[in-house]
């Protein structure tokens, strides 16, 4: 079974249009394994760290503004090929270009309020899990493994 891990976020505006639980079951219903969890309002020196590779975006400081307007959900998610398959679930970026069936799809319209973020490769996922979870992540068995993978 594979132990590759991404990093899911619910933006603010998840959180506040009470959406979590929405996100969190269409993980754990595909079959993915919840590994980590937590509740954060986070501070731009946190963002900035997250969005390092966007400093110079004329987008950025709304994007810290939009990060910094109330708590986010941060999630560990375990899994075969786990953070491919968790951008397909979020959908594009630009949620206009997001199919029906994924999360920004079925419920936003625009970027700049596109309710989820996914690490877009495993590398990047590494570094947002150690910089989120700087305490580590617990590992924990789950037995019902064997219904999931063949
Ligand atoms: S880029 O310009 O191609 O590097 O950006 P992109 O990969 O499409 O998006 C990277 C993250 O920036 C967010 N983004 C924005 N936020 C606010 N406003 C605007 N206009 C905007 N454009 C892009 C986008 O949601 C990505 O964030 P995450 O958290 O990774 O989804």
């Amino acid at each position: 079974m594979s132990a590759e891990r991404t990093y899911i976020m619910v933006k603010p505006d998840g959180v506040e249009r009470g959406l979590v639980g929405e996100i969190i079951k269409r993980f754990e219903s595909r079959g993915f394994k919840l590994a980590a969890l937590k509740f954060v309002q986070a501070d731009k020196e946190l963002l900035s760290k997250h969005y390092a590779d966007l400093a110079t975006k004329p987008f950025f400081p709304g994007l810290l503004d939009y990060m910094t307007s109330g708590p986010v959900v941060g999630m560990v998610w375990e899994g075969k090929e786990v953070v491919k398959t968790g951008r397909k679930m979020l959908g594009a970026t630009n949620p206009l270009d997001s199919a029906p069936g994924t999360i920004r799809g079925d419920y936003c319209i625009d970027v700049g309020k596109n309710l989820c973020h996914g690490s877009d490769s495993v590398e990047s996922a590494d570094k947002e899990i150690s910089l989120w979870f700087p305490e580590g992540v617990v590992g924990w068995e789950r037995k019902l493994d064997a219904q999931i993978y063949e």
